[in-house]
């Protein structure tokens, strides 16, 4: 990362709730809570659950957040390079939430939100090079108090579309005034040219029809994988650098009179 680069610590959390009194998001939230019989302190009581859950969702983020930022303040300070070059995250907005648990026929609960989805609270971490997503994922799984509840490894194994990161699931505990709660994060790992890809992949999907087509499928698979084969050949020029460094320190190293 150079000088004019905002530091990953530094950079703006992407979306936090704030579930605004009256506004329409809200309204509409309230909506989807009602159940028939329900007096109006009901509906209230339920809606400042789901509130109260989002915001812990958003503190699991923090926390998770700063644990990718240390590493990479550690691994820079040692290394002189930056593993991460920007993290960003979201809290699922309430309405995705519901629809979720509407497709899977599940209750509309707090309850339900905290046993069954996975991605409430998200976290993306965009690192520099392929190597670099498996020493940080490893040094933070490793961390004692995480809990790696699943891991995907879409880049050893790429999605038949040619999508490419690296997703764990994990459960983070959170200090709370009634005590610790472990709370899910979903973290995805990739490097910045897999995220270039996702990024107008996922702006795409959404032009439907035409997005199916078989040829344009078969034209973006193309696209991954040349993104691919030019991050192996970034990694291979970047540890040809290394080796030489190496091999220059070490004829300078006094070791070498002995
Ligand atoms: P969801 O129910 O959609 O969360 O899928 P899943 O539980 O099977 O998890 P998966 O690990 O496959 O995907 C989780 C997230 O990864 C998605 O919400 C996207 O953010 C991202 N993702 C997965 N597949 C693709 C893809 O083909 N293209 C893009 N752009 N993003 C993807
Ligand atoms: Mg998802």
């Amino acid at each position: 990362m150079n000088d004019e680069q905002v530091p990953a610590s530094r950079l703006p959390a992407m979306g936090q709730v704030d579930l605004k009194a009256g506004s329409p998001e809200s309204e509409e939230l309230m909506h989807a809570l009602v159940q028939e019989g329900d007096r109006p302190e009901e509906v209230y009581e339920r809606f400042n659950n789901f509130a109260e859950l989002l915001m812990r969702y958003s503190t699991a983020i923090r926390e998770v957040r700063t644990k990718f930022e240390v590493l990479n303040d550690e691994f820079s300070f040692r290394n002189s390079r930056n593993p991460i070059e920007s993290i960003s995250s979201r809290v699922k907005r309430p309405m995705s939430i519901v629809g979720k648990l509407r497709r899977r026929g599940l209750p509309l609960t707090v309850e339900s939100i905290e046993q069954y989805l996975n991605d409430v609270a998200g976290v993306r971490v965009i690192c520099s090079f392929i190597d670099d997503i498996y020493a940080v994922a490893e040094m933070f799984a490793r961390q004692d108090d995480i809990t790696v509840l699943e891991i995907k490894d879409y880049i050893r194994k790429p999605k038949p579309n040619g999508y490419r990161s690296y997703h764990m699931i994990v459960e983070i505990p959170v200090f709370f005034s009634d005590g610790k709660r472990p709370m899910r994060v979903e973290i995805q790992l990739r490097t910045v040219a897999m995220d270039f890809w996702a990024s107008l992949e996922h702006q795409m999907k959404y032009k439907k029809n035409s997005a199916d087509r078989p040829e344009i499928s078969a034209e973006l698979k193309s696209c991954a994988e040349t993104i691919a084969a030019t991050d192996a050949r970034m990694l291979g020029i970047r540890k040809r650098i290394e080796r030489l460094e190496k091999d220059r320190t070490d004829a300078e190293s006094p070791v070498r009179d002995r």
